[in-house]
């Protein structure tokens, strides 16, 4: 097969973003045709067949499936459903893209990857910042040793002021999961995993805060509270400990007070060097990767000049998944890397809810109930 023939589950943002999204850029590639669409919102998704030229649309992704002759999906719906439809569509045997978070408990991620197994399909989840010129460049510096061996990293997403309507379903705990930790927190958790190789995890400490609707509120916070009290979390912090020492320290908030920009960092201790990766809202372009270290028994600092391809993150992600259907390419992001990362997120909040340290793995019955997942399904 030199084609691919590529149905879109849930046609929101990230599926029609101009930049980013899923559509646009599969769209600009020429071994890939956008034949199908899903969403439950009709409207909506006839809207998107219309604006995007896409000759079939559906409500239920398993009509889609039936019909529509795809060999791959891309599915970019509420999380709580990921995992349901990505099953499904494995079942069905066509290779899926999944947009991150893969799922909400370890038993829906380890579903997913048996699935995957069984139908001999690829399942991708999608981390599109891997995919960044800098996080990149900085990856191939770990790989060659550049920093010696990497004992600590320290990441965090905090994001000023932008705590969301408790309408919306990102901060649902049903369909979201939680909050933010399971969006840009696991971005950040991802990324840091990445660079330090995927150790095993031992040990989990984590704790969230939830915003209280108080009289003593800063005026940008006020206006979140349609509803009371808060579903989710606003801000979490955990430490997370690997064989062998190593340990990430991990924060993320969406109602920061320190900058009027998310501050979006990464930084990397190692045994002949460090490093930082800043955002380049927080710093000069010609500065977002800083690296210290020795050279000639001297102490140095330096800003690579980094390659510049222009090439959005989105769009190198979804060429791969395409070369990974069509057997050109190995992955860059594994099941099982997703199924880690869910696994981590997971034992953040259990280890909230206890007070204490959890150790990985968590036992069946702290990694998701089975009626969750019959729910979700249900409404898949
Ligand atoms: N990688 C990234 O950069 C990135 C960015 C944004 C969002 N995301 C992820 O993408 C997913 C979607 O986020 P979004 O911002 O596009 O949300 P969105 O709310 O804009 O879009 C979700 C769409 O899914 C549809 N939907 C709901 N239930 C459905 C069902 N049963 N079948 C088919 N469609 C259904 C909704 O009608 C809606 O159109 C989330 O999981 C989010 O975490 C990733």
């Amino acid at each position: 097969m030199d084609r691919l023939r590529i149905g879109i589950i849930g046609v929101g943002a990230i599926a029609t973003d101009e930049v980013h999204g899923h559509i646009p850029n599969y769209k600009a590639l020429d071994d890939v045709e956008v034949v199908a669409i899903s969403d439950i919102n009709g409207r909506r998704a006839q809207y998107v067949a219309d604006r995007f030229d896409i000759p079939q649309v559906f409500t239920h992704f398993r009509e889609m499936l039936s019909h529509a002759d795809v060999d791959a999906v891309s599915i970019a719906t509420p999380n709580f459903l990921h995992s349901p439809i990505a099953v499904g569509c494995l079942e069905q045997g066509v290779h899926v893209l999944v947009e991150k978070p893969m799922a909400l408990t370890t038993s829906e991620a380890r579903r997913m990857t048996a699935a995957a197994e069984a139908s001999d399909k690829v399942l991708f989840v999608g981390m599109n910042n891997r995919f960044r010129d800098d996080t990149r460049a900085l990856k191939m510096m770990v790989q060659q040793g550049t920093l010696g061996d990497v004992y600590y990293a320290k990441s965090g997403w905090l994001r000023p002021s932008s705590l969301g309507k408790s309408s919306s379903w990102f901060t649902s705990k049903a369909q979201a999961g939680e909050g933010p930790l399971w969006d840009i927190g696991l971005v950040m958790l991802d990324l840091s995993l990445w660079m330090l190789g995927f150790p095993t995890v031992v040990s989990v400490s984590g704790a969230i805060h939830v915003p209280q609707q108080t009289s003593k509120q800063a005026t940008h916070l006020v206006n979140a509270f349609d509803e009371s009290p808060y579903p989710v979390e606003d801000s979490a912090t955990a430490l997370i400990r690997f064989e062998g020492g190593r340990s990430l320290l991990l924060e993320v908030s969406t109602t920061s007070m320190l900058s009027d920009v998310d501050d979006i960092y990464l930084r990397l201790d190692g045994t002949c060097g460090a490093a930082e990766l800043h955002n380049p809202e927080m710093r000069k372009s010609n500065e977002v990767l800083r690296v210290h270290g020795e050279l000639f028994g001297t102490r140095m600092e330096f800003a690579p000049v980094l390659p510049t391809s222009g090439v959005p993150s989105h769009q190198r992600e979804l060429r791969h998944f395409v070369d990974l259907c069509l057997g050109r390419e190995q992955p860059v992001v594994t099941p099982e890397q997703g199924l880690q990362g869910v696994q981590v997120i997971e034992a953040i909040y259990r280890s909230a809810e206890l007070g204490h340290a959890v150790s990985l793995p968590l036992d069946d019955a702290t990694a998701g109930s089975e009626e969750t997942m019959q729910s979700a399904e249900a409404t898949a």
